[in-house]
């Protein structure tokens, strides 16, 4: 159901209609007991923080609607497409294929966060014939606007299901109707996960040893950080540490 008081922390208008939220970082938050979710020991802090973003993103799709099992395509290398690759193997998809713009991702994605083979849509030649039909799922967290739909929605099943959770102002790419309703496909939307799913996600990884890449540095390194983001198209999740006492986390990446 949707929350008709809801006030996006980023990016989102607050409820007196007038000031707007940048998000931001804070040493200590208080909150409603109800929103807070306790991190099992197992876990790291700087595994965790991830986890609650582009984690539970990644997870609420594959587990709550029927990944496992499934061949499974992820679109988009970045945060949310290595945790999808690593929930993917961890959850026990039949084959999980990385999607991705170049080769650059190939190596890390096939060696280590667990695809089992690997699209390059701009370097592979007849990509989308080669794997046509083959996947039941596809996440993707990619901004789609230039992304070729039609051979994207070719690499699912019959019944397959196109679920993107990349948030993008621009609108979705036009979509054949003829070709989508003779295979029953479905194209749906993601948005994080609930309560229920966060704690369920944090158990299993806490259970099975899941651990996100991540790159951790100190708060005050905060600007260098983010130009090497942009500058390298990071592999990581860098993760700040706020407090030295290793208590608080943020995490974010971009690439
Ligand atoms: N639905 C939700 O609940 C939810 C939650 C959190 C975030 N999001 C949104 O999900 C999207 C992905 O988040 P993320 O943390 O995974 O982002 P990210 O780390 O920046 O990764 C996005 C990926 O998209 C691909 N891409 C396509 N066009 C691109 C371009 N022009 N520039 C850079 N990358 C491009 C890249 O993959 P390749 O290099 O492999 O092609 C990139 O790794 C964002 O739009 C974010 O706001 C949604």
């Amino acid at each position: 159901m949707r929350c008709p008081k809801f006030s996006p922390t980023h990016n989102g208008t607050w409820l007196d209609g007038k000031s707007t939220h940048h998000g931001g970082l804070a040493k200590i938050h208080r909150a409603n007991s109800n929103v807070v979710i306790k991190i099992p020991d197992g876990i790291p802090a700087e595994y965790a923080a991830p986890m609650l973003c582009s984690g539970i993103t990644a997870w609420s799709p594959l587990k709550t609607r029927r990944g496992t099992g499934k061949s499974v395509g992820v679109l988009g290398m970045g945060g949310i497409g290595r945790f999808a690759l690593i929930w993917a193997k961890a959850l026990g998809c039949d084959s999980v294929m990385a999607i991705s713009r170049s080769s650059s991702k190939k190596n890390d994605c096939l060696t280590k966060l667990g695809a089992d083979s690997f699209i390059a849509i701009s370097d592979d030649e007849d990509w989308a014939a080669k794997h046509v039909g083959s996947l039941d799922l596809i996440i993707s967290n990619h901004r789609l606007r230039h992304m070729p739909m039609k051979d994207l929605l070719g690499l699912l099943k019959v019944n397959g299901s196109f679920i993107t959770v990349g948030a993008s102002l621009d609108d979705l790419p036009d979509i054949n109707t003829f070709s989508s309703y003779c295979a029953m496909l479905k194209i749906e939307a993601g948005f994080w996960g609930t309560f229920e799913e966060i704690g369920e996600m944090l158990e299993f990884a806490a259970a099975n040893g899941v651990r996100p890449l991540v790159q951790v540095f100190d708060l005050e390194e905060t600007n260098q950080v983010i130009a090497q983001q942009y500058a390298e198209m990071s592999r990581y999740k860098f993760v700040a540490k706020v407090q030295s006492s290793s208590e608080a986390w943020t995490s974010s990446s971009h690439g």
